[in-house]
């Protein structure tokens, strides 16, 4: 996700104080990085596509005069990365400047509003929309201050944000304010200092106040005042001392990005419903249009596309094939053509075997979609059509909150897919879009009610030699994801597999004490996915069973238990019960003293085959 910075110096230069809180700002991942600064009642900026160090080397990032400013990494969402999408952004007349992390929903039809009234765009991202609206809010009233042209702004603003404001009208002051996006304030003697993520100016000081959804910030030499933004009334807020070192603060605290991750994946299954309605409206269409849809990806990337072969079926009526892409040439090459169609799901946008596999459909003139979370990936370029599904960089080598964002986006395509294809009642579609808005607090619930029991369990069974997962229906790729996680980063050897097939062969492994993960959602494969737990007690398995809450009989039949909340409906099923699972695989990886961030012999991103 995007990093922003903002700060006003008693004195000093604050272009090289921003050029630095932004190299701390790095781990956040991005693309492309800018800096404005005001001097004398004018503007300063600079920008572009690029790393940091390299667009300093052509810019000089240092080089810009005043003792107030805000800077930007990027992590592109809407518009390529590239230098005219890069922010800080202005407005027509360059006197404002705006930094933004976040997403904004009704971006499109404001920027419409707002061309219509004259203004010129120069990117194509959905933060320029904010400086626009700012400008006319000017406009329409020469005396307000800046405050209130932002604070008038935001109630237009349906989505996330955290953004930094500086105008030559009022060239002393910042404004800042936060939506959902992380936004922290610094303190010290010379300075006040605002930013995404408190590492950022951690080394000048350790003295923090946190912003609160709903509050709009004045920065000044004189320090910092809080209004909501609902009603204008001021806030006080105690300053906090942290206590982080620089390591542990750009974890915000966590000791593993892969567990900050994991509890990342509420906020980031809501950036997955902020989705721009038309990719997801073209996409639906060119699934509708084909004769038949190959799954393609690898690894995580797979199990989603498993579950959505059932999200496709069970609510579109669509049959899809999940091919494992290292396959795909074997199984598929000769026969993919021109009326296939290809979606290709991919994190990184960048792994070597998914991209032969599209490769090779695009030779045989297939169609091929694209749905990653790195704008600017390969995949998008060698896509139709692609979605980008919002999750922020995933640090951690496991792929956890980009997994489940995968599964929602690709749950959304299905449910347009079936109202497309009249499969859906319009009740149903409500209900279950109903359902998909709640999953994130789901999946908050599961976090803060279940993590203190997901670790004892994994404390209990970490000597294990082996584990099974087992599901039945659309729960055997969340089996499939348990299990990758267990292997990947506790390095413990996991079998998964549909439990209808324990008594073909594998029922022969267990013996007194073997640990059976089940995942049991109340769908329609719970009766027989019961007689499989009977099947397994009965040969003195360790019965560790994922439940809907109060779900007593299964919950009688376990050795152990974790509980997700009722009513979730099957196909959005895997986003929710998947959560224990990557939490009992990092608890076991901690237990057994390892790195889960880093897991042995593996890469984030597998580029070659
Ligand atoms: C997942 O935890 C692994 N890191 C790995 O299986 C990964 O999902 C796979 O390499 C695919 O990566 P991609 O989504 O970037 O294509």
């Amino acid at each position: 996700m995007c990093g922003i910075f903002g700060c006003v110096l008693k004195y000093g230069n604050a272009a090289p104080v921003i050029h630095a809180a932004l190299k701390r700002l790095e781990y956040r991942g991005y693309d492309s990085v800018g800096e404005a600064t005001l001097h004398e009642g004018r503007l300063y900026m600079k920008k572009d596509q690029g790393k940091i160090d390299e667009v300093h080397k052509i810019h000089d990032l240092d080089d810009l005069p005043g003792s107030i400013g805000v800077g930007h990494t990027r992590w592109a969402t809407h518009g390529a990365p590239l230098q005219i999408n890069a922010h800080p952004h202005t407005d027509c007349n360059g006197q404002i400047a705006v930094v933004h992390n976040g997403i904004i929903e009704n971006f499109s039809e404001l920027k419409r509003e707002l061309e219509e009234r004259g203004h010129v765009f120069k990117s194509k991202t959905d933060t320029e929309v904010i400086v626009h609206l700012i400008e006319d809010k000017i406009k329409a009233n020469p005396s307000v201050s800046l405050a209130d042209a932002v604070l008038e702004t935001l109630k237009r603003i349906d989505g996330s944000y955290a953004i930094a404001v500086i105008s030559t009208r009022e060239p002393n002051k910042i404004i800042c304010a936060r939506n959902e996006s992380p936004l922290v304030l610094g303190i010290n003697e010379n300075a006040v200092y605002c930013a995404s993520d408190i590492p950022a100016f951690l080394p000048l000081t350790n003295r923090a106040v946190i912003i609160e959804d709903g509050e709009l910030v004045t920065l000044s030499s004189d320090g910092f005042e809080i209004r909501k933004i609902v009603d204008s009334t001021l806030v006080t807020r105690a300053t906090k001392l942290i206590d982080w070192m620089p390591e542990m603060a750009v974890k915000r605290g966590y000791p593993h990005f892969m567990l900050k991750e994991i509890h990342e994946e509420p906020s980031c299954l809501r950036n997955t419903l902020r989705m721009q309605e038309h990719y997801l409206e073209l996409m639906s269409s060119f699934l509708d249009r084909a004769r038949e849809v190959f799954l393609v990806a690898c690894g995580t990337s797979y199990h989603a596309c498993l579950a959505a072969s059932y999200m496709f079926s069970k609510l579109a009526f669509l049959a899809t094939y999940p091919v494992v892409a290292s396959e795909f040439v074997e199984q598929h090459g000769k026969s993919v053509n021109i009326d296939s169609t290809i979606l290709a799901v991919s994190q990184s946008g960048e792994t070597a075997d998914t991209l032969a596999a599209v490769e090779c459909a695009r030779r045989r003139a297939a169609t091929v979609l694209g749905l990653t979370n790195v704008m600017g990936s390969t995949l998008t370029r060698v896509s139709r059509v692609y979605i980008c599904q919002q999750s922020g960089p995933e640090i951690g080598v496991a792929a956890t909150k980009t997994f489940t964002s995968q599964l929602s986006v690709l749950s959304q395509l299905a449910l347009r897919l079936a109202k497309k294809r009249g499969k859906i009642s319009q009740d149903e579609m409500d209900f279950l879009e109903e359902r998909l808005e709640k999953l994130p607090e789901t999946v908050e619930v599961i976090i803060q009610k279940q993590e203190g029991k997901i670790k004892q369990i994994a404390k209990k069974y970490k000597d294990a030699k082996t584990f099974f997962f087992l599901g039945r229906g659309i729960s055997t790729a969340t089996a499939l994801e348990g299990r990758l996680k267990l292997m990947e980063i506790a390095y413990v050897p996991a079998i998964a597999f549909p439990a209808g097939e324990s008594k073909h062969g594998p029922i022969s492994l267990v013996e007194p004490g073997f640990p059976v993960v089940f995942i049991c959602p109340k769908d329609e494969t719970r009766k027989t996915l019961v007689g499989n737990i009977m099947e397994m007690k009965a040969r003195g398995a360790s019965i560790i069973a994922v439940v809907e809450e109060g779900d007593e009989e299964i919950e009688k039949l376990a050795e152990d238990y974790v509980e997700v909340p009722k009513g979730i409906p099957e196909v959005l099923s895997p986003i929710a019960f998947v959560t224990p699972l990557q939490l009992l695989a990092y608890y076991m990886a901690v237990e057994k003293g390892y790195t889960p961030d880093t897991p042995r012999n593996l890469a984030k991103s597998v580029t070659v085959k």
